[in-house]
């Protein structure tokens, strides 16, 4: 059996990536690797030190030293900055424009380009974000692109929301989410769209274990290869 396969999951937000991710990399006793995270916290970080979505030099200094821990806990992952937890503000829907406002900044994504490539480099990993399989790691072994309806991504969006206690309605969770994917997929820097070579699924109308179960497949037979 190969080890150190890198497996990278793109697609946009409410696709199902952040759950099968987590899942996969579960079952398969890999490290997760939530990509989205870092550009939030330059989100949040620009938020917090009223830095604009269109001031690069800014940007990039923030995205310098992030003191960045991932911590795993109870299935879920907590995030500190420093000292400092910052696990649901990231998750503001403020923060969540932001990032992708920031994440279309090329500077941006070169400082990003590095930490996520020393994340994955060893291997043993499920890697997730929007240009895994295209950009960071473009020779991944499996690479899957996740998506859905729109309807069923908003809803999952909300549902997402609603357990991390940040509160909005779903009509603005569905607009926001629509605005946030038009941006990210016709950004001309490493916008989002499926890897040649990525396998699609499409989670509209399947469960989780269901989502997994395909996935596991595919990593299977990479490995028999
Ligand atoms: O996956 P997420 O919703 O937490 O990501 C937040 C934003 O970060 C998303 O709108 C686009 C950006 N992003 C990106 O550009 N590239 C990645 N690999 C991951 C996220």
């Amino acid at each position: 059996m190969n080890a150190g396969l890198i497996i990278a999951i793109d697609g946009p937000s409410g696709a199902g990536k952040s759950s099968s991710s987590r899942s996969l990399a579960q079952r398969l006793d890999y490290r997760y690797v939530d990509t989205g995270a870092l550009y939030r916290v330059i989100g949040l970080l620009a938020v917090e030190h009223g830095v604009s979505a269109d001031d690069p030099e800014r940007l990039a200094a923030l995205c310098d030293d992030l003191p960045l821990r991932f911590l795993p806990e109870n299935g879920g992952v907590r995030i500190l900055l420093g000292a400092r937890e910052i696990t649901a503000a990231i998750r503001q829907p403020e923060v969540s424009q932001m990032a992708s406002k920031v994440s279309a900044q090329p500077i941006v994504r070169r400082r990003l380009l590095g930490v996520q490539r020393e994340w994955g480099a060893a291997g043993n990993v499920v890697m997730e974000g929007r240009d895994i399989g295209t950009a960071v790691f473009p020779a991944a072994d499996v690479k899957f692109y996740l998506d859905a309806s729109p309807e069923v991504r908003g809803q999952r969006r909300y549902a997402e929301l609603q357990d991390q206690g940040v509160s909005t309605d779903l009509q603005k969770t569905i607009q926001e989410m629509a605005e946030r994917d038009q941006r990210d997929s016709t950004r001309t820097h490493a916008p989002l769209h499926p890897a040649a070579d990525a396998i699609v699924i499409d989670t509209t109308s399947l469960s989780l274990p269901e989502v997994v179960d395909t996935m596991l497949r595919a990593v299977q037979a990479t490995r028999k290869c």
